[in-house]
């Protein structure tokens, strides 16, 4: 298998020059009276990282999140930049982590969408201009600009999301965390989420995603990490696609994609990489038109029979 570049900022910080941003140590958790949901992880992201957890229902994707951000406090496990996330007060703590719950209901709790998105800047004491420009900017970003003087609980899910969404950028946090931010959204509202995650991530903010959407895994994350109440592998998306036994292990599969085109192979097409995504896949059939002079060749054998006297 190739091994691939995970991103330019990660490859740094093997060399141990950066900090990471967020580092999980030896993490062990079980609710009250309940099975454990998280078994000695550790794990280290570093600034500028888009990274994903994957792995089945009650993994303990969303349980790891809580400890993430302290909603769950487990002192001496989560560090933010160095410190102790446990430590944090409130006020500090929001701004190094923003978090997006799956469930958009336990975020919203303002008279207007407007006063939700504003609520987390007019308690960091900026000015109400300040305010005014940042959550314009954040309800921009999500497109929700015309729901502004909105009730958010008349809201459809994925509207929603979006002012939660929205909620989180208007605080600009060094570390956003989208626990499963394309699920129930229509697919012109899921790029609009990977659109708003890139865009994020190319500003330098870090960016921590679970999803059950493989087909858009490539495109949210450069590194993924399957968790299994454990962290069972960790890799680039093709990696972890091209590794079958751990994705029948853990419920996961590869994207369409993907899959179609390890079909293809079996008939003689012939690439390196195999296509994550549709976009990666219209590609590498342009460049094979291109270089075979306007055709795709196939790689066949010709069975010859044996001749029998
Ligand atoms: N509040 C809670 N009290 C008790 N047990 C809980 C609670 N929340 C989650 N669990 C249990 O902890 C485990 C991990 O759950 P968690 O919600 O973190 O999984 P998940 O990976 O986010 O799953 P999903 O993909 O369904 O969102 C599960 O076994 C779940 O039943
Ligand atoms: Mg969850």
């Amino acid at each position: 298998m190739k091994t691939e570049k995970i991103n330019s900022g990660a490859m740094e910080n093997a060399g141990g020059k950066t900090t990471p941003v967020l580092s999980v140590k030896n993490l062990t958790y079980a609710y009250p009276k309940n099975k454990i949901a998280l078994e000695d992880i550790s794990l280290d992201i570093y600034p500028g990282e888009k990274v994903a957890v994957v792995g089945p229902n009650g993994a303990g994707k969303t349980t790891l999140f809580l400890h993430m951000n302290s909603t769950i406090k487990s002192k001496g496990h989560i560090f933010i930049n160095g410190k102790d996330v446990a430590d944090m007060n409130p006020s500090q703590r929001v701004k190094e982590v923003g978090i997006m719950f799956a469930d958009p209901d336990n975020q919203l709790f303002m008279p207007t969408v407007f006063d939700d998105v504003a609520f987390g800047p007019l308690n960091l004491g900026l000015t109400p201009e300040e305010v005014k420009q940042r959550v314009e900017e954040a309800m921009e970003m999500t497109g929700i600009t015309d729901l502004k003087m909105n009730v958010p609980h008349h809201l459809s899910l994925g509207q929603k999301k979006k002012v939660v969404l929205a909620s989180v950028i208007s605080m600009r946090p060094k570390v956003i965390i989208l626990d499963e931010p394309t699920a129930n959204l229509d697919p012109k509202s899921k790029r609009d989420v990977l659109e708003i995650v890139n865009k994020l991530n190319a500003e330098g903010m870090t960016i921590i995603i679970s999803t059950h959407d493989v087909n858009l895994l490539s495109e949210l994350a450069d590194k993924v990490y399957v968790l299994n109440k454990k962290i069972i592998e960790t890799g680039t998306p093709r990696e972890i696609f091209s590794n079958p036994s751990l994705l029948e292990e853990n419920n996961l599969e590869a994207s369409d994609i993907f899959k179609f085109f390890q079909l293809l192979t079996t008939i003689g097409f012939d690439c390196d990489d195999l296509p994550l995504s549709f976009d990666e896949a219209v590609n590498e059939i342009y460049r094979q038109i291109k270089e075979g002079g306007g055709h795709i060749h196939l790689h066949t054998h010709k069975h010859v029979p044996e001749k029998h006297d």
